[in-house]
């Protein structure tokens, strides 16, 4: 294992940082180590995929789209290229793994940014009493659009689309996402028919707008990329989750479970309901997904690939095996070495816990 506070002697600046939420403005040891090979944007975006050490779906790491924006300047201009992105990865529900390179990190006055973890989000509505309504997850996200102006709809649900907040150089914007750009599915059972009734849904396209896209050479801030979704991510994290949208006891309740126990095993049955009723939804609207059993053959099957290729793939286990079922999957009966190497996707500190974003916040505070 290798220990994360201190820096390897030799090799990649990445080996024991790939946990690090780095701020570019402080990251000399990174921006001097320039090892990369020159190839294609293109290529640069493809294997960073590839060496994502927490992605199970990187069989498919040929097939990213790599859009190239790398000449847009402004706020506008960035919003427009967010909201093409989400349009063509979308598609029919096909689903598009694509990636739009914004300009590269060119020193702090120039900062372009999503402040946004995703390019869909849902807003976490405080109220009164300290109880939220929507996910508590995006807390700090909805309370920076507040501060920025954005007013939310005037009967809040759980699930209203948070605005794009997109910092440019010295301007903050909020932009109101069309909501005709945001494919989302109505959660329903196969069997039960008062599932629909918890009136749950998501999102098709899980579009990660918050991380540096860092082909080593240069670094990419804002790079929003997007696969398809595995469906625990969102049935077993998402809408699983207690500090999330917390599901698990409403659908015991509703399947008759006694939920004082916890060896009748009330919140693992829930949980298979649950994720079947993911699975089963988007497949019914023919939005693409993958479960988890498929997904982790197809990672055993990107290890062997790479091993073909005279490579090793790179792995964070804990990441890797699914939320559910993890020993009925093939992936969790193994190891993986973890020297991740550029081109890489990086962690990124939150903007409004670093200094000059909460001065911009504080700039355009309304
Ligand atoms: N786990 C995150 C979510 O539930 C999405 C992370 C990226 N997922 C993906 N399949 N590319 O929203």
């Amino acid at each position: 294992m290798n220990d994360p506070n201190t820096p390897p002697a030799s090799g990649c600046p990445l080996h024991g940082h790939h946990a690090k939420r780095w701020d570019l403005v402080d990251a000399a040891e990174l921006l001097k180590s320039a090892t990369a090979a020159d190839v294609s944007l293109e290529q640069a975006g493809r294997e960073a995929w590839r060496n994502a050490v927490r992605c199970i779906g990187r069989l498919h790491w040929k097939s990213l789209e790599v859009i190239d924006a790398r000449q847009l300047a402004m706020a506008d201009e960035i919003f427009e290229a967010a909201c093409e992105h989400l349009k063509r990865a979308t598609g029919d529900g096909r689903i598009t793994p694509m990636m739009t390179v914004m300009p590269p990190w060119r020193g702090a006055e120039n900062e372009i940014r999503i402040w946004n973890h995703q390019l869909v989000r849902y807003a976490a509505h405080e109220s009164a009493d300290g109880s939220i309504l929507g996910d508590p997850m995006n807390l700090e996200l909805t309370r920076v659009a507040l501060a920025l102006g954005w007013r939310p709809p005037a009967s809040p649900t759980r699930f209203d689309l948070l605005p794009l907040i997109i910092q440019c150089g010295g301007a903050l914007r909020f932009y109101e996402l069309p909501k005709h750009l945001v494919r989302e599915v109505e959660i329903r059972h196969p069997r039960y028919e008062w599932f629909g009734e918890l009136g749950l849904k998501w999102y098709a396209v899980p579009a990660i707008s918050d991380m540096i896209f860092a082909t080593g050479a240069e670094f990419y801030p804002c790079a929003p990329f997007n696969g398809w979704y595995m469906g625990t991510e969102i049935g077993a994290r998402d809408l699983g989750d207690v500090g999330r949208y917390n599901q698990l006891p409403v659908i015991a309740e509703k399947l008759g479970l006694d939920t004082r126990q916890t060896r009748n095993l009330w919140r693992d049955h829930a949980l298979v309901e649950l994720n079947e009723a993911v699975l089963w939804s988007f497949q019914q609207e023919g939005v693409r997904l993958v479960d988890h059993h498929q997904a982790s053959r197809e990672f055993i099957e990107f290890c062997e690939s790479e091993q073909r290729a005279g490579r090793e793939a790179q792995a964070e286990w804990p990441w890797i095996v699914p939320p559910i079922s993890a020993s009925a999957t093939p992936v969790f009966h193994r190891g993986y070495p973890l020297q991740p190497e550029f081109p890489n996707y990086l962690l990124q500190a939150s903007p409004w816990q670093t200094a000059r974003g909460r001065e911009l916040l504080q700039k355009h505070r309304r």
